[in-house]
């Protein structure tokens, strides 16, 4: 890309240091500038069209330019733009939210708490865990579990529970009580000869292992995604979520389902605790709750939660927590019309009747000699390339065969991510199946590409 002296691009690199970015690549570089989206698709400076094939950051649910949220934002920001919800006062929007949030969980919730992003919401679920455990008197109750490349966000205690070491290196994380049980992703981790079913158990024996070794009396909460988007859209293998909860169960171990990514359809249900039969205690929840089109993002606890806070609060006269923004009226009309929308026009039943053939498409690459696995459910999937398909042996990560594949399939028009070098696709749910083909046929130009570019580096066959 060339960078034009003045141009958006140069001032960009000029003035920007963009988040999770390459700020040496961004310099040499410059970024990509987009103008405007319509439906699923955006379209950069020069007109040029592209398939959002991860729906921004696994959250544009309802594409690019949805009008009626348009509105929902203008009608309360001439009502009432900005009130506090901190003491013992509401907006009155920001209630019809929280009542719908609740009455809408998988499991029997009992109070709302907002934020602004997935971060904060993962951030407060931890500092709640320690204030119910504190009001409870299990002082020593509170290490918390996370998974090894699970995501949950980059401020303090999220990144601190995350289990991707590049969001914790030269940033002093992470911090204290914060544990990692193994990841799930049977294609990698699983044994020669071990069943799927056989893999989950020893997934929760090790759990149970880590949780003696720790001492059961000090571990509070376990976080995790039901499926690990930013990992690289790893699926739990079949029987995990049944073993892994009757371990927290027997150890009155809260389960925190982080259904940042999953939450309001993205798996087939309106949530992936549904799709896995996960009964959370407390769930974070944020990208899809507003499609988006506004920062905001909530925790929902339970009754034996909400009852620790509650008496603690009183007790020390606060729950001394929250964000000037938390439930801001703006961003909660916005994810209250998104949640009428996502009803009203049966969004639900849309994802279920296109999921099938995004995750046929998906499994149409399976044979292709680059491709090692092929993982999805719901409108969320992955594609894993490898080297050598019979050995599973993954590419020299200085090839960034991944990012490269990710650049070519821009010049064919679909904007998708990797993780390493597995490429996620996640599109908004609107899709239709003719966008399903689009984006799908656009990849495996790129695909193709990048099989020719390896082949003349001697490096794939
Ligand atoms: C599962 C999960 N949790 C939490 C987060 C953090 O959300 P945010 O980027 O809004 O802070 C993300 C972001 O991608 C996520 O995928």
């Amino acid at each position: 890309m060339t960078v034009m002296p003045n141009s958006t691009a140069a001032r960009d690199v000029a003035y920007h240091l963009h988040p999770y970015t390459n700020a040496v690549k961004q310099e040499a570089e410059g970024p990509l500038v987009l103008t405007r989206g319509k439906g699923i698709y955006v379209y950069d400076e020069e007109g040029k069209e592209y398939i959002e094939g991860l729906s921004g950051l696994w959250c544009t649910s309802l594409g690019f330019a949805e009008e009626r949220l348009v509105e929902a934002a203008a009608r309360q920001m001439r009502k009432l733009p900005y009130y506090p919800s901190f003491g013992q006062k509401v907006p009155d929007i920001t209630v019809e939210l929280a009542e719908r949030l609740v009455k809408l969980a998988p499991v029997p919730m009992s109070h709302a708490f907002f934020c602004n992003s997935g971060s904060e919401a993962n951030d407060t679920a931890v500092k709640m865990v320690w204030y119910y455990n504190n009001a409870l008197g299990r002082t020593a109750k509170k290490k918390i579990i996370g998974r090894v490349k699970g995501y949950h966000g980059v401020t303090v205690a999220a990144a601190s529970l995350m289990g991707l070491p590049a969001f914790q290196k030269d940033f002093d994380l992470p911090i204290a009580n914060m544990l990692h049980t193994d990841c799930p992703h049977y294609y990698r981790f699983g044994q020669p000869g071990e069943s799927e079913e056989d893999f989950a158990t020893r997934m929760a024996e090790s759990l149970e292992a880590l949780i003696q070794l720790e001492g059961p009396d000090t571990i509070a909460a376990m976080f995790a995604e039901p499926v690990m988007g930013a990992g690289g859209v790893l699926t739990p293998p079949k029987t995990y979520w049944e073993k892994i909860q009757k371990v927290l169960k027997k150890h009155d171990i809260l389960l925190v389902a982080d259904e940042v990514i999953c939450g309001f359809m993205r798996t087939g249900n309106q949530w992936g605790s549904q799709t896995y039969g996960m009964k959370p205690d407390i769930m974070t929840m944020a990208k899809q709750l507003s499609a988006a089109q506004m920062p905001i993002a909530a925790v929902l606890i339970n009754q034996r939660v909400y009852e620790g806070i509650r008496d603690n609060s009183g007790k020390l006269g606060t729950f001394s927590h929250g964000i000037t923004y938390s439930g801001h009226p703006i961003a909660a009309a916005v994810a209250l019309e998104t949640q009428k929308i996502y009803e009203e026009r049966k969004i639900l039943d849309h994802v279920r009747a296109v999921a099938p053939l995004f995750l046929d498409e998906l499994q149409s690459f399976a044979d292709h000699p680059l491709v090692g696995e092929v993982r999805g459910v719901g409108l969320i999937g992955a594609l894993e390339l490898v080297k050598d398909k019979r050995t599973r042996e993954g590419f020299d990560p200085s090839l960034a065969v991944g990012p490269n594949l990710i650049r070519i399939a821009h010049d064919h028009g679909v904007i998708l991510r990797p993780v390493a070098d597995s490429i996620c696709f996640c599109p908004p749910l609107i899709c239709t199946e003719g966008q399903i083909r689009e984006m799908f046929a656009r990849f495996r130009k790129a695909l193709a590409e990048t099989q020719q570019w390896l082949k003349s580096q001697a490096v794939a066959a």
